[in-house]
């Protein structure tokens, strides 16, 4: 594992084995907060009118997603009920050492601090308005009884992870997410596409993160 600094200053890491970053080299705090925050929490609070928000992670990593949804919440008076899916959780230490706590407020950051190894084994608070659980599993091996407003799909690109790209992955992924959520990543693809139609998703390509023409946006019509 490598810490990179991505061009708007946030840093990412390097995975070796997969031959990839965490996040955009364009910007990691600017592909979160486009692509996760502006495109999927934002776009829902405001399409339904909603003050709780349910959001479902593949692929929890750095939390820096996690990070900005709970700053987001916390500034705006919206309860964020948030589960990430994680298969290979970092270690308190490197999660501390990414430098993600100045982007976000106090209280957030510590508190996240505080809990992040509970959360692997149990639901836990941050800042009175955020729960967190992070299921500590792989993707496919996923369940709860509960449905999401919201997926983030944060998997490694599907050129060096193509089993999380599936349509078996994302069938599995969606079946958590209710009717008239939204489903965002910030790939899109021509089989992303067709996938996503064919689990009854209405799909659009929004505008991408600096460095990518496109992502994909998907809302559940069925
Ligand atoms: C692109 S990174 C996620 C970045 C993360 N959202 C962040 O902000 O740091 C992809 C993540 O998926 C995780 N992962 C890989 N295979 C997985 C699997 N089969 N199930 C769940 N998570 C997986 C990796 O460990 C990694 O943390």
């Amino acid at each position: 594992m490598e810490f990179v600094v991505t061009a708007d200053g946030s840093s990412t890491i390097y995975h070796e084995e997969i031959g990839e970053h965490y996040h955009s080299k364009h910007g990691a705090l600017q592909e979160s907060k486009h692509v996760f925050i502006q495109s999927g929490l934002h776009y829902i609070l405001e399409k339904d009118q909603l003050d709780t928000v349910a959001v479902l992670e593949v692929g929890f990593g750095t939390g820096l997603n996690l990070l900005q949804s709970a700053d987001y919440a916390y500034h705006n008076g919206v309860k964020l009920n948030y589960c990430g899916i994680e298969a290979f959780p970092l270690p308190t230490a490197t999660i501390e050492a990414t430098g993600y706590g100045q982007y976000v407020n106090a209280a957030v950051w510590d508190g996240f601090m505080q809990v992040y190894e509970q959360a692997l084994k149990e639901d836990v608070t941050i800042a009175s308005c955020v729960d967190l659980r992070v299921a500590h599993t792989k993707v496919l091996d996923f369940q709860i009884d509960k449905q999401f407003d919201v997926v983030y799909f944060d998997a490694f690109a599907a050129i060096h992870q193509p089993e999380m790209w599936t349509d078996e992955t994302l069938a599995h992924v969606c079946q958590y997410l209710r009717v008239g959520g939204v489903f965002v990543t910030y790939a899109i693809t021509g089989n992303l596409k067709r996938s996503m139609k064919a689990l009854g998703f209405s799909v659009e390509k929004a505008p991408g993160a600096p460095g990518k023409r496109e992502m994909l946006r998907a809302v559940k019509v069925e």
